[in-house]
């Protein structure tokens, strides 16, 4: 099968469907724009788990994503979308990048999420952007602007109450969305879900159980990814 993208923790190959793509999570991790490397033995198969049933419980909640069906534990049909170059990110509690570029200290909650978008351009390291950059990139008209703000902040009112019964704090995550190609008019949330991309705390000990443990040399990382697929997977089977 053709491959048609390799990022750093995904595949997408071309299908005999032109509506429909083959996407395969890898057990890469990266961080601080690759400069950080390794391999994590199941990591794939468990970002997979975890993505599908936070797609699944978003579906089913009316948030319209990629997902088509899973072929096995690391590969699964998508939409075709031409993908919208900007990374959103929101943030109920401050951490990570905003904490380095503003007062905020590590862990202050936020009174209201925080909507930030960044470039997806890895060779000038993803910097932040408005929605005037976006603009005029066109990366996106401002009717799709609002569309990915109300969107992400949407996913934020059901993954929020949802990590929570699993007692985990969504700190923050990033969202990618795309045009359909059968329907260019129609967004989508075309990404993952997984650890590597949304920051989790544990609610009572307040250790962080995602890639953080990667990029800080925490150790523990799949058995905190595993642990977070657990919690998912029994919060939803309850
Ligand atoms: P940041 O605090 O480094 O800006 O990250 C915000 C959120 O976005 C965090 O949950 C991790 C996620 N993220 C990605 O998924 N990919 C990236 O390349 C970066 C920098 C962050
Ligand atoms: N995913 C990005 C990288 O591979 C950054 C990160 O998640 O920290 O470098």
């Amino acid at each position: 099968m053709k491959l048609l993208y390799e990022g750093k923790a995904k595949r997408l190959y071309e299908t005999e469907q032109p509506d429909e793509l083959l996407m395969e999570f890898k057990d890469d991790a990266t961080a601080f724009n690759g400069e950080k490397h390794a391999l994590f033995e199941n990591k794939g198969r468990m970002n997979q788990a975890l993505s599908l049933l936070l797609m699944q419980l978003l579906e089913k909640e009316g948030v319209a994503t990629h997902f088509v069906r899973t072929i096995d534990d690391i590969h699964m049909i998508v939409k075709n979308v031409e993908i919208i170059k900007v990374e959103v990110v929101v943030r109920n509690v401050a951490a990570g990048s905003l904490c380095k570029r503003t007062w905020f200290e590590e862990g202050a909650p936020l009174k209201t999420p925080i909507v930030e978008y960044f470039l997806k351009d890895d060779d000038l390291g993803d910097p932040m952007i408005s929605d005037d950059h976006i603009r005029e990139m066109e990366l996106a008209t401002p009717e799709e602007v609002a569309q990915l703000k109300a969107g992400a902040l949407r996913i934020n009112e059901i993954l929020k109450p949802f990590f929570l019964k699993t007692g985990l704090n969504l700190v923050d995550f990033k969202l990618e969305f795309g045009r359909l190609a059968s329907d260019p008019s129609t967004i989508i949330l075309a990404d993952e879900i997984t650890p590597d991309t949304c920051r989790l705390w544990d609610t009572t000990t307040g250790e962080k159980m995602d890639k953080d443990r990667f990029r800080r040399d925490l150790g523990n990382v799949m058995e905190s990814y595993a642990e977070v697929l657990k919690r998912a997977e029994d919060a939803v089977h309850s």
